[in-house]
């Protein structure tokens, strides 16, 4: 083949990402985005991170952290590796190639909010210039960067440039690659975790390919942007579907007094055919809980009624109020109303171990329990304060973890590894635990619902 201006452009980003000296722009430098560009930054290469949200910007510039499992001493070796954080999108057009990390939310109609995606593609679309390489990491629908994406990048570019399908073709590289990252969870390490990558055509998977292989072990490239959208719906959606199936057993289990996580473990030995997953509290975080009405509202363009989906959303969201009731029951049988009872809830993070708030099911709990007059705190390693979020809007302080005879109730909704739960169950007068966290304690004050 003939060596035109594109391939050698071609030729050059893969001798760039091969040599370490490719610009790396990473947009959204959240729980997704920073750790990204930390990885980038540990293989030499000079990453510049873009964030709307001046606070980050300037904590990162400092040397700064706003992730508790990321260190400052993380960031400042960054630093010394050419990382640094901007709010000015003009310098879209130093990088070879950038990665979109925004959220995608559902919005107050449970339907996708593709606001942040249109945004930051708007934003960059001006800045976009020929032979970069420009990858969508956020969760969303199949469809979304060849439907979405690319006519913004390509109404929106200031020299009239077009996404290439080919290396012979003028224009830029477009990509979809989902980050599939499971905060808190140390078994696998990042790079560890493979990488699926769908390009608009087979150059763009290429160029991926490298980009993505020079951090993850494996790159898993599938034939489309669609199909790689449509893999990262169908892990959460397996996650959801089987979480809301184990929650609804958990249901039965009681009402027949077996233990389902008993049950669970007896299960798990099976060596094939059975993965466990654990019943709860109701879901949390940006992904399981949102994901899935990203495909069902898609689906319904297709006269397509995705029932598992609702299924699952339907037993999840109710996991909050079976918390509630069994609250109120067991202090019914400690003859104490709910109204009233001062009630101290440990964990407020949506799971284990982490700092993230975000669609957290204590947060419907508390608006529930305090609805039904109870008197709530509650207490949190990793949130001195919880403030205003998408929903709620709760303006609530830590409370020590000290005294805890005081309380009517102490309710774990999140089983952090820094409590002690054998000093809580002596300590308390009734506690009430979603998360199995009192295995193995034998007491009559505990409730495990
Ligand atoms: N958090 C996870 O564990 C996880 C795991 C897998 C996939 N995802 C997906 O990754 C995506 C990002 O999630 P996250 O958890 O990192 O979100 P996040 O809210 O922690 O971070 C997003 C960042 O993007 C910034 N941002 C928003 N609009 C912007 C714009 N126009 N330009 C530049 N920056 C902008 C925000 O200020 C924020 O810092 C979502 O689609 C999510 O579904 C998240």
């Amino acid at each position: 083949m003939s060596i035109t201006p594109q391939s050698a452009r071609v030729t050059s980003f893969l001798e760039k990402v091969e040599a370490r000296t490719a610009k790396i722009g990473i947009i959204g430098l959240g729980y997704v985005g920073l750790p990204l560009a930390l990885l980038y930054s540990e293989q030499k290469f000079v990453v510049t991170g873009f964030d709307i949200d001046q606070k980050k910007v300037d904590t990162l510039a400092n040397g700064g952290t706003y992730i508790v499992r990321i260190p400052p001493t993380e960031i400042q070796d960054a630093k010394r590796h050419g990382f640094s954080a901007t709010a000015d999108y003009a310098r879209v057009a130093e990088m070879d190639a950038i990665i979109i990390c925004v959220p995608t939310p559902l919005n107050e109609y449970h339907e996708p909010d593709m606001t942040y995606i249109v945004n930051t593609v708007e934003a960059i679309a001006p800045y976009v210039r020929e032979g970069q390489l420009v990858v969508l990491e956020s969760t969303t629908y199949p469809g979304t960067t060849e439907e979405v994406v690319i006519p913004i990048l390509e109404k929106g570019n200031e020299h009239g440039l077009k996404v290439t399908r080919s290396e012979t073709d003028h224009g830029y590289f477009v990509a979809f690659s989902p980050e599939r990252e499971d905060p808190g969870n140390d078994t696998v390490a990042r790079h560890d975790i493979p990488k699926v990558i769908g390009g608009v055509g087979e150059t763009a998977t290429r160029l991926a390919e490298a980009l993505y292989g020079s951090i993850f072990h494996r790159t898993v490239p599938v034939s489309s942007p669609a199909a790689a959208e449509m893999t990262k719906l169908l892990e959460n959606i397996y996650r959801c579907v089987n979480i809301a199936l184990v929650n609804e057993l958990k249901l039965l289990s009681q009402r027949m007094n077996i233990d389902i996580w008993e049950v669970i473990e007896a299960a798990k030995t099976k060596p094939f055919g059975f993965q466990p997953f654990y019943p709860g509290p109701g879901l949390g975080g940006h992904c399981i809980p949102v994901d899935p009405f990203y495909l069902s509202w898609k689906a319904k363009e297709f006269d397509f009624h995705t029932r598992f989906i609702e299924l699952a959303g339907e037993i999840n969201n109710a996991m909050p109020y079976h918390v509630v009731s069994s609250v109120v029951d067991a202090l019914n049988a400690h003859k104490k109303a709910l109204n009233g009872a001062k009630i101290l809830m440990l964990g407020v993070a949506y799971k284990k171990d982490i700092d993230d708030l975000r669609e957290s099911p204590s947060l419907t709990i508390i608006e529930l329990l305090q609805k039904g007059g109870a008197v709530v705190k509650y207490n949190d390693p990793y949130f001195a304060f919880v403030g205003k979020g998408r929903k709620y809007d709760l303006q609530m302080n830590c409370t020590p973890l000290e005294n805890l005879g005081q309380y009517d109730c102490v309710l774990i909704v999140t089983d952090h590894s820094d409590y002690d739960y054998p000093q809580i169950v002596r300590e308390s007068r009734l506690v009430v635990d979603t998360r199995n966290a009192t295995k193995g304690i034998t007491a009559p004050n505990i409730v495990r619902c």
